[in-house]
């Protein structure tokens, strides 16, 4: 998965593979625009991120408004619409796990990643750490997903271990 600067020209992303693989989904789905949700999620496993040109592309191929896209891709916080790092961390800092030590196992996530900071990507473009609400699994604090990976019981402890595991 490679991010993109910001500001470098939009190169086209629903073409060659993704192309194939969007059209692919076509006939599973009652109309083009109800592909809406995969598409975006082939857009961003692509580039790693969802920006408005690639919005207007999705706009364009399934035959909806770039506002509308647009919408939809905002509302769900599972969208990137900047540039992350190749690993993304979720740590889950509500209440529950915070009383079990969840803001300790956030600190050392951003200390070893480098990150410095919540949302911030780490200098070498490997990691980004963002906290969420409740992940669902409130007795296993502190709960940590790392891209599509779920782990639990992260202690600050572990945490150098966890990222060794993403290079
Ligand atoms: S409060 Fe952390 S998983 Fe529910």
């Amino acid at each position: 998965m490679s991010a993109a600067h910001p500001a470098a020209p939009h190169e086209p992303v629903l073409v060659g593979e993704t192309r194939a693989r969007l059209e692919a989904l076509f006939p599973k789905y009652p109309t083009r625009q109800a592909c809406l949700l995969p598409a975006l999620w082939l857009v961003q496993q692509a580039r790693g991120w969802i920006s408005e040109p690639a919005m207007a592309e999705v706009a364009e191929v399934l035959g909806l408004t770039p506002a509308y896209v647009k919408g939809v891709v905002t509302f769900y916080t599972m969208y990137h619409t900047h540039p992350v790092g190749r690993h993304f961390i979720q740590v889950c800092t509500t209440s529950p796990c915070g009383l079990c030590g969840a803001e300790d196992v956030m600190r050392a996530l951003l200390r070893e990643t480098g990150c410095g900071e919540l949302g911030a990507t780490s200098p070498d473009g490997r990691f980004t750490v963002v906290e969420v609400e409740c992940l669902g699994a409130c007795g296993f604090a502190t709960p940590v997903l790392v891209d599509d990976d779920f782990h639990d019981s992260v202690s600050p402890e572990g945490v150098a271990g966890l990222l060794a595991r993403y290079p």
